[in-house]
């Protein structure tokens, strides 16, 4: 599919075998004025005045962009499709899927000074033990992988924005599979969940959940996940 609104940076199953339930897209969101103000054309008008509303043209911009692109990925849609999308910087990323639940989050791996104080806070019991025990050189990667998670993990419950981050676990360490580790309450409900992580583009970690649907396909090893710093 030729892209007439953000440059395509991946457009593959990332970790999800081919006629799986699952596609991932990821689009840079960094694109001309003319293309910015070509996309405006494509919103709702709800969209739109939202669009209006933001302060920086290059917030706008993104949020232009990144609507029009979707609602480009939406054109054919079957009605069983769902979808979540994630933004960061100039990168979004969109997870489809028939019929189960999908949540998607992206973040620019980068180096935060509050990031031991917001692992103590947002992370569970678990998750704070394996983030400690992290050489220094593998936390930011093993943060922003255990953020990623929890986030695509909570997006993909749909309601559950507020659903309680100690109330499960995920892997984070760099090299290890993603994987739901606990969820509270529901011993066998980790099964339920697939998860996976990769780099969208150069710098940056995401992670996608799926409900794993009876009638789904056996999901396969990841293969063909880019290491994250790893050019392209
Ligand atoms: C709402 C939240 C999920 C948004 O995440 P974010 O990183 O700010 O922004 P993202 O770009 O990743 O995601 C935004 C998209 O999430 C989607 N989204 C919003 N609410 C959602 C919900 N209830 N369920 C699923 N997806 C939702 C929307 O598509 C939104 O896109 P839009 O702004 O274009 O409409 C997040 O800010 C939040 O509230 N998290 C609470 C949990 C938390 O504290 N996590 C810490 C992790 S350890």
């Amino acid at each position: 599919m030729v892209p007439a609104f953000g440059s395509v940076v991946s457009d593959v199953s990332h970790g999800f075998p081919v006629g799986s339930p699952v596609e991932i897209v990821a689009t840079g969101l960094a694109v001309e004025p003319a293309a910015a103000r070509a996309a405006t054309a494509f919103l709702s008008d709800a969209e739109r005045q939202r669009a209006s509303r933001l302060a920086f043209d290059r917030d706008r911009r993104r949020f232009v962009v990144a609507r029009a692109r979707l609602r480009q990925l939406l054109r054919f849609a079957a009605s069983d499709l769902r979808f979540n999308v994630s933004h960061c910087d100039d990168l979004a990323v969109y997870a489809f899927s028939h019929g189960c639940e999908v949540g998607i989050d992206v973040e620019a791996v980068r180096v935060m000074g509050d990031a031991d104080d917001l692992a103590a806070r947002f992370f569970s019991r678990r998750e704070h033990g394996a983030y400690r025990a992290l050489h220094p050189r593998d936390k930011p990667l093993g943060f922003f992988q255990c953020w990623t998670r929890k986030e695509a993990f909570i997006k993909a419950l749909g309601d559950g924005l507020s659903y309680p981050l100690n109330r499960f676990d995920v892997s984070l360490a760099p090299g290890e599979p993603a994987r739901v580790l606990r969820v509270e309450g529901a011993p066998e409900d980790h099964r339920r969940w697939h998860m996976e992580s990769f780099a969208p583009a150069l710098g940056f970690v995401a992670a996608v959940v799926a409900e794993r649907r009876s009638s789904a396909v056996d999901f396969l090893e990841p293969t063909d996940l880019l290491a994250v710093g790893e050019a392209r």
